[in-house]
C-alpha cells in the first residue's frame, strides 16, 4: 500500500499512459509527474461561461493539451458543459468508452470508414467537402442511421472549410442527403490573438455574410460557433451560440498579446526529483558530448527528466530547486539531465524539483518555457509525454 503524501493530500487516480491505478498516490513513488488541478479547470470554465454568457465547448484534443483527456472531460461535464471538442474520432470514441455522454464534435477530418462508429456513438463530425460528405451520407445510411454534421466555413484561415461563396450551395446540398443531419455551421479564426490586424473582423464579416445568405434561403442553423480562446477574449461579436475554448480553460493565455483576465488559474504543474548529487572536480565533462565542463569543484545533481518526457534538448533550461532557479548543464538526455547546484547548498538527494509551476517565491510558467524554447505554450503542453504520470486534484 502506498502512503499518501501529507503535504498535498493527493488521494486520487494515477494515470500512467493508458493505465489507471486507483489508489492513493505517493509522489515519492514517481520519478517525474504532472499535477493537474481539476478545480482550476472548473474555475476557468465558470469564468468563461460568465464572461461570454454562452455555453462553452472545452477543446480537449491532444490528450486535453497534455492534461489528460478523460479526467479533464469528466471534470468539464461535472462543471456543466454540454459539448466537448476533439480533433480526431479516436479521441471521441475514447471518451464514449470512458462513459462520457455529452455531445462531442470532431473538429478535424474523419475517415469515412469511421462514420458507422460516429452514428453508433452519437458523435458529430465536421464537413467541408462534397465528395467526403457524400461518403459520410453513404456510410451513415449503411449503418442504418444518420450522422450529425457541423459545416465548416473557411472565412480566411486557409485551412479546412468550404469557401463562403460556396457555403450556401453546400448547406442546401447537405440538407438533401439522407444520412446527414446538419446540426451546426462554424468557422475558425487565424489571428484572433493579434488584435492589431483586421483579419478577425474581416472573417466575422464574411461568416455573417454566409449566415445572412442562409437566412434568405430560409435556412437557420441550429447552432453557430466561431471563437477559440483568443476570439473569446478579444472578439465578442464572434461568440455566436458557443465558445470553443482550449488554452484559456487550462489557465494559460492564448499569446503574450492576449493576456488572461483576473481569476484564471493554470491547471498544470510538472515536477521531478533530484536523484543524484555529487561534487565533480574542475575540468570534468558533464553529459553527452561534454557541452559543459566544470570550472572548479562543482555540485552537480541529476534530475529524473529528459527529452522523452517532453523537456527540450537545448542549452539554457532552468528548473526550481528549494525555491531557487538553477541552470541545467550539459546535454539533456532521454530520461535525465544535470543541474548545477552551487547556489543551493541546502539541496538534498530526493528533493522535489519543479519544471513548470511554483516553488517558494519562484515560478516557471509554460509561457516562460515556450519563450525559451522558441515556441508557444500549446506545444509545450502537447509535448508532455504519455509516460509521465498525471496526478489529479479535485
Ligand atoms: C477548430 C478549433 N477550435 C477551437 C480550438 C481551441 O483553440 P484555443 O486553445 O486557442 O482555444 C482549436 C485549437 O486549435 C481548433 O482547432
Amino acid at each position: 500500500m502506498l502512503t499518501i503524501y501529507h503535504l498535498r493530500s493527493c488521494g486520487g487516480a494515477l494515470i500512467l499512459g493508458r493505465m489507471e491505478i486507483q489508489r492513493p498516490i505517493d509522489i515519492d513513488a514517481c520519478s517525474t509527474w504532472l499535477e493537474i488541478d481539476l478545480g482550476a479547470i472548473k474555475n476557468n470554465l465558470n469564468l468563461l461561461t460568465k464572461l461570454t454568457g454562452r455555453p462553452v465547448m472545452p477543446v480537449v484534443k491532444a490528450n486535453a493539451y497534455g492534461h489528460g483527456l478523460i479526467e479533464v472531460s469528466k471534470a468539464a461535464v461535472e462543471a456543466g458543459v454540454g459539448w466537448l471538442g476533439v480533433a480526431r474520432i479516436e479521441e471521441a470514441l475514447a471518451l464514449r468508452a470512458a462513459g462520457v455522454a455529452c455531445k462531442i464534435l470532431v473538429l478535424g477530418y474523419t475517415p469515412p470508414k469511421q462514420v458507422g462508429a460516429a452514428v453508433q456513438e452519437g458523435i458529430s463530425l465536421t464537413v467541408y467537402d462534397k465528395t467526403v460528405a457524400q461518403s459520410y451520407a453513404d456510410e451513415a445510411a449503411q449503418a442504418g442511421g444518420s450522422v450529425s454534421v457541423h459545416v465548416k466555413v473557411d472565412s480566411g484561415m486557409g485551412r479546412l472549410g468550404v469557401f463562403p461563396r460556396d457555403a450556401v450551395d453546400f448547406v442546401r446540398w447537405l440538407k438533401g442527403q439522407r444520412g446527414l443531419d446538419v446540426e451546426a455551421i462554424f468557422t475558425h479564426f487565424a489571428r484572433a490573438d493579434e488584435t492589431k490586424y483586421a483579419t478577425t473582423d474581416e472573417q466575422i464579416e464574411r461568416f455573417d455574410g454566409v449566415l445572412k445568405e442562409l437566412e434568405k434561403e430560409g435556412i437557420k442553423p441550429r447552432l453557430v460557433h466561431a471563437v477559440n480562446s483568443a476570439g473569446t477574449l478579444n472578439y465578442p461579436a464572434g461568440r455566436y451560440d458557443l465558445a470553443r475554448c482550449g488554452i484559456v480553460m487550462y489557465g494559460l493565455q492564448p499569446s503574450p498579446d492576449s493576456p488572461l483576465p483576473e481569476g484564471f488559474i493554470p491547471a498544470l504543474s510538472w515536477n521531478t526529483h533530484l536523484v543524484s548529487l555529487k561534487m565533480l572536480p574542475p575540468g570534468h565533462g558533464v553529459s553527452y558530448n561534454f557541452q559543459y565542463f566544470t570550472q572548479k569543484n562543482e555540485r552537480i545533481g541529476a534530475i529524473a527528466i529528459g527529452y522523452a518526457d517532453g523537456f527540450r534538448r537545448r542549452a539554457g533550461n532552468i528548473v526550481l530547486v528549494r525555491g531557487k532557479r538553477v541552470p541545467v548543464v550539459g546535454a539533456v538526455c532521454m530520461d535525465q539531465c544535470m543541474v548545477q547546484l552551487d547556489d543551493v547548498p541546502e539541496a538534498r538527494l530526493q528533493d522535489e524539483v519543479v519544471l513548470i509551476g511554483r516553488q517558494g517565491d519562484e515560478m516557471i510558467s509554460a509561457d516562460e518555457l515556450a519563450k525559451d524554447w522558441g515556441t508557444i505554450n500549446y506545444e509545450v503542453l502537447c509535448g508532455l509525454a504519455d509516460r509521465v504520470p498525471r496526478i489529479y486534484f479535485k
